[in-house]
């Protein structure tokens, strides 16, 4: 029995845990979600990389005295770590029983979540900034608000990812408890009316006060104190010194061979880099030792304790900074908190990330920094302790693993003068650089920079740099670099068009990014792009391009304006969103049908009650499923072994052989063909399945996993098909029913004969997206009696997961049952994906008797996970001069992996979206690719995105040949009714419901299109290195409705439940459910029906209870689901009117209660099921919207900012405002994140080769537009719709075309002024700009070598001037 100084002591919102035994891997997140009821911290990436897992971490700070309140993410945070703290949780702040915190009702009332699953994550990292504002001092903000400013209420949610909402109404509930805020900039909310007064509308909100840091107490004593030195854990344990002497001891008994293998361990945030699995003999926590805690000042700089937390640095180094008015330490500070996250930054340590970076190679951004500065490190090997210069601790060998980084010094800077010769003003120059896809943070730079520079500014204004440190870092050498011969040439110098030129060839000399690493070439150009912008920082290159500049080349008086910011900088002090707008009709017609109603269960997402699959507590005997895939396309499994060190835990290897003889090796189905569950004897492609392994723990089944070697033999097989040139080589096509393959519009020989131009065979490649819903695929399967089995899925199809199980486990339908009650997230790929994850867990739970449960760890996921069609697209263009397109021809190939999924459909998706332009004659040819890759499957959108997008290419070429404006041709070509009629045929409905030319004009107008074009051209002709674009693009797309069955059930108490085959995905389908609900029954018209909707519950799934469910997606689904409900609730309504006529003639009024309890003793059936079948002459039917979007390029980063965007989207008469509203911002967020950041690359084998949050970028916070106005069309009464509403789901996704285009707009006059410097190479206006256009492909457009280009113009202009 471990005694009390060994035991681990904290509190969960207010519980006590002690704990004797703690195997010291074991995370704060893996702890709270298997051992306590506190399931809001979610499991997501497990890498620090989405903040699903923050929670909140109390501790008593014995240098301040006083307890801190900080974010943590739970994932990384060793349970040992948090002795003696406090751990709060979103359920902790506040829940269901005890009432919600101000937090969760703003989010709820904001529309601030959808599928939930990043929703506590937010809420905590939202109360940590609110918190930490609370206690910074200051004056008390007004009441009802918080400390918090408006900027740091946007910087507290910055890691955290969200894939649903978009992030803009995050950020206005984030914003409302700012004290600085404008409420009047506050989107739409549940708590006032456009129009009401500041006043209502600050009164209306939940009102917050300090004391609403539940669980949090300020009172130190009420801490537990504790310092343990040793907690125990068998074989492993955990040690915290609180003197270097306890370190070294311990540290020394190692070396005399008494114990194994140490780690020293202060944030372990490392490990969300390298996910060591490795287990220690010792864990040596560093951050009781005081040395390594505190701070030190003396006339020389500042010493700091290598333990400190990143977050802490930072604020020393603002405080610091702000005393001595120095600008390095304020800019170390600026820049180290772009690193990662506030949640990492809480727990990061100072040192562990120097370590990381000298002895991995990590590409750290505070070594580049503090190698700039010349910093120092203090190290402690055994009893030696040696100061070391950053660049000696750097370039040493890597660090033993019992070397320990003591402190950390910056010096203080003063500039020295250059030789007095001549007269001087002497200034002191530093600016840091970072390069990256996100410029708040979240994302490793491409490259990062620090200079420093002693400039001398003569009596002519002109620079001489004294001495200079060039410092670069994070571009794949082994560690940051200092450019020693461009610093050494630049010392003494005079900064002349001439001597930048020079440096920087010196510098391309100096910064070698080694070939292996990843654009390459791209990073090369950062350190030219890097070091020009800092020496013209201070010389002015910029005005030096009149050719009225100094004969010398020298660069002219009055220089010394910046002229870039580097994304990272410009954001740093204005507001990330700095504005939005959102216009929405709503309609009283079917009330409380039309209300922007809060979505059901958003406050219980907030809170984290929600319950998800993996929350679900796992059954006794519960086992861990984690799947072993191929790692080769095709080829034959020898044999698996596991790693036989690997945990003994292991309870089986399910593999195809143990499907039962009646069953059959079937892991999904679609209308099309079924896929097998596991590979047999062939593996078919890089993902493939071939065996589960199963244990006790999810850990233990994972790590077994992982080991797992598979034994390959290709001999004799043929190769594989990788490239979609293969499969036509080999005729590899999966076959489309002719009634789905999209007709032809027109004779394309006719109108390639009437065209003036003609733009022959181009090609365009697109590649996949991933979903990264926030939940990964996950099942749970429960055995039941008589070999029934009950699976809780996360799907958007369970009907189908249900058919599936029961084919093979080779049982009938009715002894199974699946249940889905919310997904989180799912965007397609939870639908046919996400049933071999139910089937797997269910095949298992039958082989061995016992509960099983899978829940994907994200890398798995990206590899089984398929994703987004690619595409290879060539096309033939004829067209007049004005603009006009006569005939258009594509050849596409889609990659549709190894089975057809939901391919087929893909032709009718891509021409579908594609017609929203009059080609004149249209024609195609389209080949569904069978590949040795994962297949492709739905996702939001599926073909109508590349079908919407090719459009757009084939506009922006046209344009770019005829030297128009893309928007002219645009217009030029789109359609009238009639030839919409023509393309579309009968789908294309009344001309009044053609809205697209209305929207076209409005937002032209609500957005100011034409003036804004005219700035923009100002703006690019005064502007070098920034150039900015504009596009406006439409979007027609076509939806289905499918049947969808509906049950309304009416209880004693009035109340109502409801079940649909629709499943909540967060695109709010129980919420409209409800309204219709509440409306339909309306109808009945008696007393007590003013509330009805309150009374309405929707139920989980469950394909037992209701058949025929059907499957959520196409964007109709809610539509349908409400139509089904409908038609129950008219026919209870046709059963109760006998009831309430009978109750009317013996009283006045009829309340709705009594007349439920009237029905119930009459025995009148109070549940109704019904089926919608929709009318098969308007069971499909056009969307249309359109954006303006504009963004700004940096030419020497790449970088693309959106400045704003502008969306009008036609609703129909929106079911809920509020909700349709969500849709359309975060389709078109996920859209951007596909046009503009999103790679989803695979090796040349077709594995996935990104594998979380570390190397896929979806959008954050900080990309999305800065300005963000969107409205919600009401275009009236569309007879044939539900309730005349019209879906938002999909198509709004495809307008993030917008930015693409915008950001080729930019590029475009970039090239044009590369051309007027004199390039003549590769600079055709014509070019093509791929799908991600990221950083590098951006950068590669605007000139790789445009500074070259460009001091080479200024050398020619001098020499003539
Ligand atoms: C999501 C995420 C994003 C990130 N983004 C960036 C980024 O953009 N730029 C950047 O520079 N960094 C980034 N980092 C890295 C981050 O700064 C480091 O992970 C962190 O600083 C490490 O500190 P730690 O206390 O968590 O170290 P730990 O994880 O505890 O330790 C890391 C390693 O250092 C050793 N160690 C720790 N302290 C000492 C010491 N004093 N002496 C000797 N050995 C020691 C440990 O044994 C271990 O091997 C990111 C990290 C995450 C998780
Ligand atoms: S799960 Fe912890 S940060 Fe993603
Ligand atoms: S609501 Fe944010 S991930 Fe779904």
């Amino acid at each position: 029995m471990a005694n009390e100084d060994d035991r681990l002591v904290f509190e969960v919102n207010g519980q006590r845990f002690e704990l004797p035994e703690v195997d010291p891997s074991t995370t704060l997140l893996h702890f709270l979600r298997s051992q306590t009821s506190f399931k809001s911290p979610k499991l997501s990436c497990a890498e620090g990389g989405c903040g699903a897992c923050v929670v909140v971490l109390s501790k008593f700070d014995p240098v301040l005295n006083r307890a801190e309140n900080f974010s943590v993410s739970s994932c990384l945070t060793l349970l040992c770590t948090i002795n003696g703290c406090s751990v709060t949780t979103s359920e902790g702040l506040g829940n269901s029983r005890d009432g919600f915190h101000p937090i969760h009702r703003r989010f709820a009332g904001f529309h601030a979540s959808q599928c939930g699953f990043c929703t506590p994550g937010m809420c905590m990292s939202l109360f940590s900034a609110i918190s930490a504002a609370e206690s910074s001092g200051g004056p008390p903000p007004p009441p009802g608000f918080s400390k918090l400013t408006v900027a740091d209420a946007e910087k507290a949610i910055s890691g955290n990812l969200c894939r649903c909402t978009g992030y803009r109404p995050i950020v206005d509930a984030c914003k409302s408890f700012a004290a600085d805020v404008d409420l009047e900039d506050l989107g739409i909310n549940s708590f006032w009316r456009k129009g009401d007064s500041m006043e209502v509308r600050s009164r209306q909100l939940p009102a917050y006060s300090p004391k609403d840091h539940a669980c949090l107490n300020d009172d130190p004593s009420s801490y537990v104190r504790r310092e343990a030195r040793r907690l125990n854990s068998g074989k492993h344990s955990w040690f915290t010194p609180a003197s270097i002497a306890e370190l070294q001891e311990l540290l020394q008994l190692d070396s005399a061979g008494n114990a194994g293998r140490v780690k020293l361990v202060v944030g372990n945030t490392g490990n969300g880099y390298y996910k060591e699995t490795e287990r220690f003999d010792k864990y040596i926590d560093l951050r009781y030792i005081r040395e390594l805690s505190v701070v030190r000042k003396d006339a020389f700089g500042v010493e700091f304790g290598a333990a400190l937390s990143i977050s802490k640095v930072v604020m020393y180094l603002k405080r610091e900074g702000k005393s001595r008015v120095d600008p390095v330490f304020d800019k170390i500070a600026d820049h180290i908190e772009k690193i990662a996250s506030p949640f990492i930054r809480n727990s990061a340590s100072l040192g562990g990330n120097l370590v990381m970076a000298q002895r991995k190679d990590f590409p750290s951004d505070i070594a580049t920094l503090l190698l700039a500065v010349g910093s120092s490190v203090v190290l402690l090997s055994g009893r030696n302790r040696e100061k070391l210069s950053m660049e000696e601790f750097l370039s040493r060998p890597a660090m033993d693993a019992k070397d320990v980084v003591l402190t950390v010094s910056i010096p203080f800077l003063e500039p020295s003068r250059i030789d007095g010769s001549i007269e001087t003003s002497s200034r002191l120059l530093f600016k840091t650089y970072r390069a990256a896809p996100r410029p708040l943070g979240n994302a490793l730079p491409y490259m990062n920079a620090a200079f420093l520079a002693d400039v001398s500014f003569g009596k002519d204004g002109r620079a001489y740099i004294d001495s200079v440190k060039l410092a670069f870092g994070a571009y794949g050498a082994k560690h940051a670099t200092r450019a020693k011969k461009v610093e050494d040439y630049l010392a003494g110098k005079m900064v002349t068009v001439e001597v930048v030129d020079e440096a920087i060839k010196l510098a391309k000399d100096a910064i070698v990014v080694p070939e292996e690493t990843s654009h390459a070439a791209y990073r090369s150009s950062l350190a030219v792009g890097f070091l020009f912008e800092f020496l013209n920082s201070f010389s002015g290159i910029n005005s030096a391009i009149s050719p009225a500049s100094d004969s010398n080349g020298s660069f002219p008086e009055g220089a010394g304006k910046s002229i870039i910011d580097t994304p990272s900088i410009r954001l740093q002090n204005s507001t990330i969103l700095s504005s939005a707008k959102q216009v929405v009709e709503s309609s009283s017609d079917y009330y409380p049908v039309g209300e922007p109603m809060i979505k059901s269960g958003s406050a219980i997402q907030a809170s984290g009650e929600a319950v998800y699959v993996d929350d679900i507590p796992s059954p006794p005997n519960c086992l861990h499923g984690s799947f072993i895939y191929s790692t080769k396309p095709l080829a034959r499994v020898k044999a698996i072994s596991l790693d036989s060190r690997e945990p003994a835990d292991v309870a089986a290897v399910i593999t195809a052989k143990d499907i039962p003889a009646a069953g059959k090796n079937i892991g999904s189905m679609s209308v099309f063909s079924s896929e097998p569950l596991f590979a047999e004897e062939i593996t078919r492609f890089a993902g493939d399945l071939v065996a589960l392994v199963v244990a006790e723990t999810r850990k233990s089944a994972n790590q077994a996993a992982e080991s797992a070697q598979i034994e390959y033999d290709t001999e004799g097989l043929d190769p594989p098909i990788l490239t979609v040139e293969e499969a036509v080589e080999r005729s590899s096509y999966f076959q489309v029913p002719p009634f789905l393959y999209p007709a032809e519009v027109g004779d394309f020989s006719k109108g390639m004969d009437s065209a003036e131009h003609k733009i022959l065979s181009a090609e365009i490649r697109l590649g996949s997206q991933y979903y990264f819903y926030m939940e990964t695929q996950t099942a749970l399967a429960i055995p039941d009696e008589d070999n029934c089995m009950t699976v809780y899925s996360s799907s958007q199809c369970p009907e189908s997961a249900h058919r599936v199980i029961a084919k093979c486990l080779g049982v009938p339908d009715h002894n199974i049952r699946v249940l889905t009650r919310r997904v989180g997230g799912g965007f397609g790929g939870k639908a046919l994906k996400s049933i071999p994850i139910a089937v797997v867990c269910a095949l298992a739970a039958h082989k061995l008797r016992r509960p099983v449960r899978i829940y994907l760890d994200r890398k798995t996921d990206m590899v089984v996970a398929g994703g987004r069609h690619p595409m290879k697209v060539t096309y033939s263009v004829g067209f007049k001069s004005d603009g006009k397109i006569t005939a258009l021809r594509l050849d596409i190939l889609i990659n549709a992996g190894i089975t057809e999924d939901i391919s087929p459909i893909l032709p009718h998706n891509v021409i579908g979206s594609l017609k929203k332009y009059n080609w004149g004659a249209l024609s195609f040819d389209i080949k569904v690719c069978k590949m040795n890759h994962s297949s492709k499957s739905a996702m939001r959108g599926p073909g109508e995105v590349q079908g919407s997008y090719i459009a757009e290419a084939v506009i922006e070429h046209v344009a770019s040949f005829l030297l128009m404006e893309a928007d002219a041709v645009r217009i030029r070509n789109l359609h009238s009714f009639d030839s919409l009629k023509l393309f579309h045929g009968s789908i294309s409905g009344e001309a009044s419901e053609f809205t697209l030319p209305y929207i076209w004009d409005k937002l032209a107008g609500s957005c100011n299109l034409g003036q804004r074009v005219a700035t923009i051209e100002e703006f690019n002709a005064s502007n070098v290195w920034r150039k900015r674009g504009i596009s406006r693009v439409p979007v027609v797309q076509a939806v289905i409705m499918r049947p969808a069955p509906g049950k309304v059930s009416i209880l004693w108490d009035g109340s109502v439940v409801v079940e649909v085959g629709g499943i909540e995905l967060g695109q709010g389908l129980w919420t409209k459910v409800r309204q219709v609900t509440a409306y339909a029954l309306a109808s009945i018209k008696c007393d007590g029906l003013e509330d009805l909707v309150e009374k309405v519950r929707v139920v989980q799934a469950d394909t037992l209870s209701l058949v025929q469910g059907g499957f959520t997606a196409g964007s109709t689904t809610s539509e349908s689901s409400c139509a089904a409900v409908r038609l129950c609730c008219n026919e209870l309504v046709e059963r109760l009117k006998p009831v309430k006529d009978q109750l009317q003639k013996q009283r006045d009024g009829v309340k709705w209660n009594d007349l439920i309890l009237q029905a119930n003793t009459t025995g009148v059936g109070l549940a109704v099921n019904s089926m919608f079948a929709p009318d098969p002459s308007s069971i499909s039917y056009l969307n249309y919207g359109a954006a303006v979007s504009e963004v700004e390029v940096n030419i020497l980063t790449g970088a693309t900012t959106i400045l704003r965007t502008d969306i009008v989207y036609d609703c129909g008469q929106s079911m809920n405002p509020a909700v349709d509203l969500g849709q359309v911002e975060g389709a078109f967020v996920q859209g951007l994140g596909f046009f503009m950041l999103e790679e989803y690359l695979s090796n040349p084998d077709g594995l996935a080769a990104v594998d979380g949050t570390w190397n896929y970028k979806i959008p954050t916070i900080d990309t999305i537009p800065k300005q963000f106005n969107v409205e919600i069309l009401n275009s009236g009464h569309h007879q044939k719709r539900v309730l005349s509403s019209k879906a938002s789901g999909e198509p709004p996704l495809l307008l993030a075309a917008a930015v693409h285009c915008a950001a080729r707009a930019a590029v475009k006059a970039a090239r044009k002024q590369l051309e007027r410097w004199g390039c003549v190479d590769g600079i055709e206006q014509t070019f093509h700009l791929d799908v991600p256009a990221t950083m590098p492909v951006v950068k590669r457009l605007c000139g790789m070598d445009a500074v070259e280009t460009y001091l080479k113009m200024l050398s020619r202009v001098d020499k003539k001037g």
